[in-house]
């Protein structure tokens, strides 16, 4: 039987995680509802399922799981503590049109969307998402919250810390087994970007070869 699942956002990727929920073919997840604590009132919203706050969605299934689907890594990282301290249940999330191997670790709370392909010897912190089209190489670790948005590549020996975000079809090129390439907790690696090299923590890097623009 399906286990029911709420997901946490409304907005655009929100319902696409739905979607990618709905298309499981084992339908091991089904999505109740979403979570948005803003408090807005959100105008034609298109999806039939019903918004509500975080307080009546426990209340209403309190045995559900929940999938944070906020693009943004702090915002999903303040979510994602308050579930893990209130005992919920964060599962993995994934899309049959995916390819992975059986080397590839992932933590509670990943998102992986189809069309991504992840090679050997990977490992996943907790709540990352790897939006459409992304390709991840041998030997690459993506720490806690990260958000890979669509068409990210990362090639293999590359080290990357906690809430990074990388922007659409940015390229993250290679380090090796000795020095692995590294990105420090908190970058930003701006869309399209080509990293050649190590980034600073907390630095937003844009342009190929891409730069340190600022700090963040
Ligand atoms: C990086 C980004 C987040 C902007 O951040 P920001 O803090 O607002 O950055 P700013 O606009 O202040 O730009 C800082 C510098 O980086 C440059 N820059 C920003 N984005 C850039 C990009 N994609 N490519 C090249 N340069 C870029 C700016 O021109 C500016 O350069 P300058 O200081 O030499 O003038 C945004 O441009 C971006 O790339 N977002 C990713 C979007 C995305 O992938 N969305 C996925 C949706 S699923």
């Amino acid at each position: 039987m399906s286990q029911p699942i709420f997901i946490y956002g409304a907005g655009g990727f929100a319902r696409e995680v739905a979607w990618l929920i709905d298309c499981d073919r084992n339908a091991q997840f089904k999505v109740v509802g979403f979570i948005d604590d803003s408090g807005k009132k959100l105008e034609h919203w298109p999806d039939h399922r019903p918004v509500m706050s975080y307080e009546k969605a426990r209340a209403l299934a309190p045995e559900a799981g929940v999938v944070v689907s906020i693009a943004h890594p702090v915002v999903r990282r303040r979510i994602s503590e308050r579930l893990q301290a209130d005992k919920v249940n964060q599962p993995v999330v994934t899309h049959h049109a995916l390819e992975l191997s059986e080397r590839v670790v992932l933590g509670e709370g990943c998102v992986l969307c189809p069309g991504s392909r992840l090679t050997v010897d990977i490992i996943f912190g907790v709540g990352v998402h790897i939006n459409l089209n992304c390709t991840i190489g041998h030997d690459v670790v993506i720490g806690d919250f990260c958000t890979l948005a669509p068409g990210v590549h990362v090639s293999g020996c590359v080290s990357i810390g906690k809430n990074v975000f990388i922007g659409t079809g940015a390229s993250i090129l290679n380090g090796t087994f000795d020095k692995p390439l590294t990105v420090g907790d908190g970058c930003v690696i701006a869309a399209g970007a080509c990293l050649t090299k190590s980034a600073e923590a907390h630095t937003l890097y844009a342009g190929v070869p891409a730069i340190a623009k600022k700090q963040l």
